[in-house]
């Protein structure tokens, strides 16, 4: 297995948690490891100092077992790592101490969205699956063909926002009464005939998206995980969060504002310069959030 995945806005995030050196740090969202390794092992790429040194206590979670192993793998040359595969929204279950430093890169890594078996591509066919979490019930095939109508809408409204939330529902409800859909390519072809031309690209990946969303309670997850995570700060400890879509950049935004005894240092969200777009396309719609807790 060859997990790819440049990590994205490396300098910022390790300018933003330099200060919080000592201690320990937590990774919410290990993925193949990247941001870890770059902030544990200084190069031309990481300014120093860097945000950790091998002195520091690394807690790395991730909900999918292929991220954990690849990352183990990865990172094979560290002994100050302890991995927890479990949803960051258990946090509190895993971390007893107080927390200089946390990440949240959100989303899929592109590993996995490059694995046709994990259902995430539009690009490329494979199981209607999405799960990050492999041991969870809940798939993207039980969703579209078991739920009603009107829950289908509700997803693609909500999740997706996405206009033709109604047509797209009552289309997939009407192919299903014959077919059951297994595959990502057969929901991307009753997608794409109730979608007019001009709306179709736009149009399913925010049905994917709103799908991915759904299946993995990405949202409900985010926001118990961010209060959880400043709760456990400890004073003067950072929070970072990269998140690639609008509902969850404001899940972060408010999340911060409301929360007592947080500093935020990040009055409009960071994003990642030109060059780095250039190298790396999916650093394009990411948005860099941080605060530090006071007092
Ligand atoms: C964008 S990737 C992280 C990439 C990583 N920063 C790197 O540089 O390699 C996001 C990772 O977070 C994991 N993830 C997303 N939501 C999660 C959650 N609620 N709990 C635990 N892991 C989650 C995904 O499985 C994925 O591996």
């Amino acid at each position: 297995m060859n997990f790819q995945h440049v990590p994205v806005m490396l300098n910022e995030v390790a300018a933003f948690l330099a200060p919080q050196r000592g201690g320990t740090f937590v990774d919410c969202t290990l993925g193949g490891g990247g941001h870890v390794k770059a902030l544990l092992q200084p190069s031309p790429a990481n300014p120093k100092p860097s945000p950790l040194s091998q002195g520091e206590r690394v807690f790395a979670f991730d909900q999918d077992v292929d991220a954990i192993e690849a990352a183990k793998r990865n990172l094979a040359q560290f002994n100050n790592i302890t991995y927890i595969q479990d949803n960051f929204r258990n946090l509190k279950k895993h971390i007893k101490e107080p927390i200089n430093g946390i990440l949240f890169d959100l989303g899929v890594s592109s590993w996995q969205i490059d694995e046709p078996s994990r259902g995430f591509s539009l690009q490329k066919d494979g199981p209607l699956d999405m799960r990050m979490d492999k041991r969870q019930k809940l798939d993207a095939a039980a969703i579209i063909n078991h739920y009603d109508p009107d829950d289908l809408a509700k997803i693609f409204f909500e999740f997706g926002e996405e206009r033709f939330f109604r047509r797209i529902a009552k289309a997939i409800v009407s192919y299903r009464e014959s077919h059951p859909i297994r595959t990502t390519f057969e929901l991307k072809a009753i997608v794409e005939k109730a979608t007019p031309g001009w709306r179709k690209r736009e149009t399913l990946s925010r049905i994917f998206q709103s799908l991915r969303i759904a299946v993995n309670q990405e949202l409900e997850c985010l926001h118990t995980a961010l209060e959880d995570a400043i709760d456990l700060l400890s004073p003067s400890g950072r929070i970072v969060v990269l998140s690639y879509h609008s509902l969850e950049d404001r899940i972060v935004k408010q999340t911060f504002k409301h929360a007592g005894q947080l500093k935020i240092l990040t009055k409009k969200p960071v994003t990642a310069t030109e060059e780095e777009v250039n190298l790396n396309p999916r650093a394009k719609s990411a948005k860099l959030r941080a605060a530090e807790k006071v007092g």
